[in-house]
């Protein structure tokens, strides 16, 4: 097979949601049907469902499986699918933007009782921000949601979307009778507890087809204003604004009873965009240049106390990877070669020989790669559009062990490389402050630094609303507003200045009264930096 075939075969996604919308039990039916699980139960989700302290030795369980459930490959209809798993626990938030970065499209589940949840919206600004094609599977139709039309007006003012069903429910709940596919006008038959089997997919001839009023009754009625209003309200479906991240479709049904699943898989499988090009620093690159380039967008350390490695997941830009070829890391300026490079089939690892673009491989760490890193065969660039968002929660590191102090600051540096935190260094006092996206983080830094690094700490409470970068073209002005704020700057692990926004009301009036300093939010400032160093 040539290389461009192997890059159109491939599709690389991630199913998204909030919490308990049904992330999990979609994709167990999507590995069903590809055939990488045999029985359902077999996914045991990436998410961590309690928060307490007591849980730590869980949080590590299924940390452990969200190794291995990382990323998901199988074969469908003739297609190498690669299927990302993204944490539901908000906490773990971070990282879910980060996968984001290494797919070409979406599915994003949304509970038809509950609709648009919290998480749902924040996923969704990430994509719109990145133009990354959605499709939205509204799942549990087996139990009584909201109106259908109201589900998708809300879709749509919420999510800041264009949205377009392309099947629709025939009732919900008790009397959910099933759903007619408005894109290739056929009906299909609910059957609670099984697969849609060939009898429960009917042809029908448009929707004035009197079939439907055998199969459907007095719902045929309902039905046919449904579809007129429908037909009244969106054009024929553009796959084009579908490609572009402006419309998303939307199909419903009830991922538990495995209803509707096959044909979201089967549509998804059409219309999901292949392998696409990637901006970094110097260019955009192409998914079908000859040359490898490849980044780094998650880090998992090992479980295994003993052996402080680490697995880097890499997601092929462009070009093959080989095993045993010699790559260069950018950012070190250093040429490495893998020996052992990983690959995941369902949640079945084995080492590979080779990988294209779309494809994602784990590569064995002892400390060279931070997410965002860059793989190429000698080009000098950067990936770009890994987000580091803004830490929401922050707190100063205690040593509770004056004999353990060195194990402490390698933990912490290591584990903050991970992307799990962020960490700062205060001016003044030297003490080591750590940001994060939530409480949880805490809990697991504390954790494994006791038990992989053998190191005690202690997190106590600041008062920090926000951590920016800042910048000056004019260095006296620099040192000027560092001398004045000077219990409120720190600087980041690349040694980047940093100020510490005591709230929303301090920050707005700094921006304000000095208009020399630029404040900057997010981490691709800092990767600018980085070339600027070099
Ligand atoms: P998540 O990964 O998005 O967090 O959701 P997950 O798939 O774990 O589903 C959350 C809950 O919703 C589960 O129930 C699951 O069985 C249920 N669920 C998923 N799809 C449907 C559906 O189509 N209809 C209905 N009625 N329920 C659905 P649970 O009780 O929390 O867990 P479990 O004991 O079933 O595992």
């Amino acid at each position: 097979m040539d290389y461009a075939d192997e890059i159109s075969k491939r599709r690389t996604f991630a199913i998204i949601s909030h919490p308990d919308a049904g992330k999990t039990t979609l994709t167990e039916k999507f590995l069903l049907f590809g055939g990488a699980i045999q029985v359902a139960g077999a996914v045991k989700s990436n998410k961590i469902r309690k928060s307490t302290s007591s849980d730590f030795m869980d949080i590590e369980r299924q940390r452990g499986i969200s190794v291995a459930t990382s990323v998901m490959g199988f074969d469908y209809n003739g297609l190498k699918i690669n299927l990302l798993d993204t944490p539901g626990h908000k906490d773990f938030a971070e990282d879910t933007y980060r996968t984001l970065t290494a797919v070409d499209s979406v599915i994003l589940v949304v509970d038809c009782v509950k609709g648009v949840e919290e998480q749902t919206l924040r996923l969704m600004e990430v994509c719109r921000m990145r133009k990354t094609p959605v499709i939205i599977f509204v799942n549990k139709l087996d139990r009584e949601g909201k109106n259908p039309f109201e589900l998708l007006d809300e879709l749509e003012t919420k999510l800041n979307i264009h949205v377009q069903p392309l099947s629709w429910p025939i009732s919900m709940g008790t009397s959910f009778k099933g759903v007619y596919n408005l894109y290739n006008n056929s009906l299909y038959l609910f059957r609670p507890g099984g697969v849609t089997v060939a009898t429960d997919v009917i042809e029908i001839q448009g929707i004035a087809d009197p079939v439907l009023d055998q199969q459907l009754g007095d719902y045929a009625v309902q039905l046919r204003q449904d579809v007129e209003l429908i037909a009244g309200t969106h054009n024929p479906f553009d796959v084009n604004a579908y490609l572009s991240g402006d419309l998303a479709p939307v199909f419903f049904g009830s991922a538990i009873n495995n209803f509707g699943v096959k044909e979201l898989l089967d549509t998804f499988t059409g219309i999901a965009p292949t392998p696409g090009s990637r901006p970094t620093n110097q260019r955009i690159v192409q998914a079908d240049e000859k040359d490898f380039t490849g980044f780094v967008f998650k880090i998992h350390a090992n479980l295994d106390p003993r052996h402080r490695d680490r697995i880097a997941f890499i997601r092929v830009c462009s070009g093959k990877f080989e095993r045993n070829k010699m790559f260069l890391h950018v950012r070190l300026g250093k040429n490495i070669r893998f020996t052992s490079p990983a690959s995941f089939l369902g949640a079945r690892k084995s080492i590979v020989d080779e990988a294209f673009p779309g494809d994602v491989i784990g590569l064995y760490d002892t400390g060279n790669f931070k997410i965002g890193d860059t793989l190429t065969e000698g080009e000098k660039l950067m990936f770009q559009g890994i987000p580091t968002f803004s830490p929401e929660v922050f707190k100063e590191l205690v040593n509770m062990d004056p004999g353990k102090s060195k194990q402490l600051a390698k933990g912490i540096e290591q584990l903050t490389d991970e992307g799990v935190a962020q960490l700062f260094t205060q001016q003044q006092g030297n003490r080591r402050i750590v940001g994060t996206v939530g409480q949880l983080q805490f809990d697991v830094l504390q954790y494994r630094l006791e038990h992989e690094y053998n190191a005690k700490c202690r997190f106590d409470p600041m008062n920090i609303y926000k951590a920016c970068w800042i910048t000056a073209e004019d260095k006296l002005e620099m040192d000027k507003f560092c001398r004045f704020k000077s219990d409120r700057i720190a600087t980041d692990k690349d040694g980047n200045i940093v100020f510490l926004a005591e709230s929303e009301w301090v920050l707005r009036n700094m921006i304000e009264a000095n208009p020399g300093i630029e404040f900057h939010f997010t981490s691709e400032f800092k990767r600018e930096m980085q070339d600027v160093k070099k």
